[in-house]
């Protein structure tokens, strides 16, 4: 892996080119934002696959978590509330009446050290105990690893307390490099089951087979020709905006395509869910790397990751990370051409 570290007018905030024959990345230590992933398209030429931007101040103001490491939790906790060893915990509610994202100055806003190695970059950031109201010192690690058709991202955690954990990547996924939105990407996540939503975006705990439904993805399926149809959980999400229980041992577990810029990009993670996002609330007023405003539709996310709220619900066992204990998570973004 070949790299060039490119300052900033933010003295301990830069730009990190990563480059293989075939990908070339860049990335920043503030929030891990991955700002470019480019691949080679089938003529040999270098086109985008994900939303970004040029200048470290959009990174600073936006909040739609483009591109971001997104924690301490991922995705919301109920009420901003959980119980932990008979402690309540009190979070900041940036979300309506609930906890988003990690909170109002989450890991995505957050300053990494980094460390360039022969194949990744590593960023570490400790997140003192307190911060956003979570307990526990927490020494966290994000790593990047460029290989010859992968990006692979480990996340890594250890506290010195009990605490909770659960990191996720925020990029929006275009392959279409940004010329399109992404209704006509076609889209398969291998999944039997995902998790309802209320109205404010939180799982219900309720678990839906997506048999017969709007979220059968188990084969390839356009996004355009599901994202309209009517259903109760696409209209609370504005769009899907929902947890999807990942099944194991299959491969790929998730598979983006576009015809029109003739991509695919296949992901595997070692995290049990992916939170399906397909970024209905951009409304054009952010505007991405070629000052294309980022509509609605413009990206999607795929938030490999624990299931939401999981600290308050039937999965609270999987957040819940244990003094001395090292949480630790794989999600590989493999990209071709079809
Ligand atoms: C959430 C959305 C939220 C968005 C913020 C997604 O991960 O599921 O509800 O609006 O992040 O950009």
């Amino acid at each position: 892996m070949q790299y060039k570290i490119l300052s900033t007018k933010y003295n301990d905030i830069k730009f990190i080119k990563l480059k293989s024959n075939f990908i070339e990345a860049v990335v920043t230590n503030l929030g891990c934002a991955i700002v470019s992933l480019k691949t080679k398209n089938k003529n040999g030429i270098f086109t985008e696959n994900v939303l970004g931007f040029n200048d470290i101040d959009t990174y600073i103001k936006q909040d739609k978590y483009i591109g971001v490491v997104v924690g301490r939790c991922a995705n919301r906790i109920a009420k901003g509330e959980f119980e932990l060893n008979g402690e309540k915990y009190k979070l900041y509610k940036n979300n309506g009446s609930n906890h988003l994202h990690g909170g109002k100055e989450g890991f995505d806003k957050k300053i990494f050290d980094f460390n360039i190695n022969e194949n990744s970059i590593i960023f570490s950031y400790t997140s003192e105990n307190g911060e956003e109201g979570y307990p526990s010192r927490l020494d966290f690690t994000v790593e990047y690893a460029v290989s010859q058709n992968a990006f692979t991202v480990k996340y890594s955690g250890i506290s010195d307390g009990t605490t909770v954990l659960n990191p996720t990547n925020h990029s929006y996924f275009n392959l279409s490099g940004g010329k399109t939105n992404i209704l006509n990407h076609k889209l398969m996540i291998s999944a039997d089951k995902f998790g309802k939503i209320d109205n404010e975006g939180l799982v219900t705990g309720e678990i839906q087979d997506v048999k017969n439904t709007a979220f059968d993805f188990n084969s390839s399926k356009k996004i355009a020709d599901c994202i309209y149809k009517s259903d109760e959980q696409l209209k609370l999400g504005n769009g899907y905006d929902h947890p999807f229980i990942l099944k194991k041992n299959v491969n790929p577990q998730i598979e983006l395509n576009d015809e029109g810029s003739g991509k695919f990009l296949r992901i595997n993670t070692t995290m049990p869910c992916v939170q399906l996002y397909t970024a209905n609330y951009l409304d054009g007023t952010l505007l991405g790397a070629h000052k294309t405003p980022l509509n609605k539709h413009f990206g999607i996310c795929l938030e490999t990751s624990f299931f939401p709220n999981a600290i308050n619900n039937q999965f609270r066992n999987d957040v819940v990370l244990k003094c001395g204990e090292r949480f630790s998570s794989t999600t590989q973004y493999i990209f071709g051409n079809i």
